[in-house]
């Protein structure tokens, strides 16, 4: 199978460069985000602390998270809802960033990402996709961009999407999810060692998506 790693922090690009890639390619985009972004949901819906252990643990059978494919783009399932543009909402981001620290949820979804992996040719954007979940991944690329620019690429989005947001709370969030992120004990982000880096800072997508595809060739 062919299997693309792309990893880096919120606001990289990742899942911009993710989607164009899959259709250049004509293969599956998987957002691994938008599962554990469906765990905190669920959490949220509960009334969970997605920071406490055993309350968390308690909840994680109970989960169902599943993916489906509308017109080749990914419908993120939470117990048989469609809650693709819920898991979006910016109070899930940072409790989907706590949630995904607990070993119990990480198994749970890891184990649903590598069976996918190993079912169908795709493109998988997360955290520990390189250093994780499929190790052995033909091509990984560690993607990232300035705190500045990727706050700026957030606002923009979220206020696309109709969101009320502040932008000095939401660089505090997005630095302290990267934190969280990276300090984590379970499969932490950081750029696997056969990883390709690239820093889109200063580049357009057209630029980065033209970079990565000529790794590809
Ligand atoms: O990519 P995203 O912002 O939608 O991800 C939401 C959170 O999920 C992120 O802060 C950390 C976690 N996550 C993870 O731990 N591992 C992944 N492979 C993908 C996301």
């Amino acid at each position: 199978m062919l299997n693309i790693a792309l990893d880096g922090p919120s606001g990289s690009g990742k899942s911009t460069i993710a989607k164009a890639l899959s259709s250049k390619l004509n293969i599956l985009y998987l957002d691994t985000g938008a599962m554990y972004r469906a765990c905190a949901l669920k959490a949220h819906y509960l009334g969970v602390d997605c920071k406490n252990q055993e309350e968390v643990d308690k909840i994680v059978d109970d989960i169902s998270v599943t993916v489906q494919y509308v017109d080749g783009a990914q419908r993120t399932f939470l117990d048989g809802e469609d809650v693709s543009t819920k898991i979006r909402e910016n109070v899930i981001s940072l409790k989907a960033s706590a949630i995904s620290a607990h070993m119990s949820i990480r198994k749970k979804l890891v184990e649903l990402q590598r069976e996918i992996a190993s079912q169908t040719d795709c493109v998988l954007d997360g955290r520990d996709i390189g250093t994780n979940v499929l190790p052995n991944a033909k091509y990984k690329f560690y993607v990232t961009a300035s705190l500045e620019v990727r706050t700026d690429r957030r606002y923009k989005e979220l206020i696309e999407k109709g969101q009320t947001v502040e932008y000095d709370k939401l660089k505090e969030e997005i630095a302290l999810r990267d934190y969280n992120d990276s300090h984590r004990e379970f499969a932490p982000l950081k750029q696997a060692e056969d990883a390709i880096y690239v820093d889109t800072s200063n580049m357009s997508i057209d630029e980065v998506i033209a970079k990565i595809l000529s790794y590809l060739e």
